[in-house]
């Protein structure tokens, strides 16, 4: 069963301009780990700020965990929706400590309980020894890692992440890829993630969404993405490819270009006379 579904959402910010999303239709599973992945433009962050209720949807229905969060007729405001955001920026206060960052949404919490899961999420992130310094005093993996940890704290139903990489430097960035990774597998935590960035997609997902101009082209496992591509925006979009033109044998596991027959990896269902070659 999906834990949360997005069913024909349609964004226009202007009515004349073309939709910055539109007939989108996502499920996820709890416990998954999605990445959007498409060029500038496309709409990733617009699909993040409608899930988190910062951005309204033109048409269509939001739910997650059984509660419809926006349809024609409601609209559940962001605090109520469980969802954890992490920014590009990290956005933590700079004259708190790390557990006071960590605690801030915890307001509503018993005391007690407030020091053992803000306890806990450092332990998680790998950070129990840094609980008393200040943000400025932090690597930016590590303030990257608090601000996950401030995002888990409350045990929300879903962590939004928009380019969280895209501030560390490349070895840095790899390291994240799978540190981030394994935190929000640890937690179990159902989580999206915003990238224009294939190699941040294939580290860290169980399922990528590639869009291009407000349309999903395809969503598959990182592999299933890479191997077979649908469309030839997905091929080119995600590496090195080189497409060749061709025209589908009748045993569709064969496709006849001008440089001779070549074998598919697995047989054809496309009825198009188009495949691509990686
Ligand atoms: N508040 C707004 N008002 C008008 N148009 C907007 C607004 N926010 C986004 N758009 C437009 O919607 C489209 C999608 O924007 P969005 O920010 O979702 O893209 P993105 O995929 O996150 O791009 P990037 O990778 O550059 O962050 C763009 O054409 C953008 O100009
Ligand atoms: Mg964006």
């Amino acid at each position: 069963m999906s834990f949360i579904q997005l069913k024909n959402i349609r964004k226009l910010f202007n009515r004349t301009d073309k939709p910055a999303v539109n007939h989108l239709n996502l499920s996820i599973k709890q416990g998954e780990i999605i990445t959007l992945l498409g060029p500038s433009g496309c709409g990733k962050t617009t699909i993040l700020r409608m899930i988190a209720g910062f951005e309204r949807p033109t048409a269509g229905s939001i739910q997650i965990d059984d509660d419809i969060v926006y349809s024609k007729n409601r609209f559940v405001p962001p605090e109520k929706r469980g969802v954890g955001m992490v920014f590009q920026d990290y956005a933590l206060f700079p004259h708190l400590t790390i557990e006071k960052n960590i605690a801030f949404g915890l307001n509503k919490w018993r005391r007690s309980e407030k020091k053992a899961r803000v306890a806990e999420v450092l332990e998680l992130v790998g950070l129990t020894d840094y609980a008393k310094r200040y943000p400025n005093e932090l690597s930016g993996g590590q303030q990257q890692r608090v601000s996950l940890a401030r995002a888990l704290a409350p045990k929300p139903n879903v962590v939004l992440m928009d380019e969280p990489f895209s501030n560390l430097d490349a070895g840095l960035r790899e390291k994240m890829r799978h540190d981030i990774a394994d935190i929000l597998k640890k937690a179990n935590t159902t989580a999206i993630i915003v990238t224009h960035d294939q190699k941040d997609a294939f580290a860290v997902s169980d399922k990528v969404v590639v869009m291009n101009e407000g349309i999903i082209q395809q969503v598959a496992h990182p592999r299933d993405i890479y191997r077979c591509p649908t469309n030839c925006f997905v091929a080119e979009f995600v590496g090195k490819t080189n497409l060749l033109q061709g025209v589908v044998a009748e045993d569709l596991k064969h496709i006849d270009t001008n440089i001779g027959r070549v074998c598919l990896a697995e047989k054809t269902d496309q009825a198009n006379n188009l495949k691509v070659a990686n």
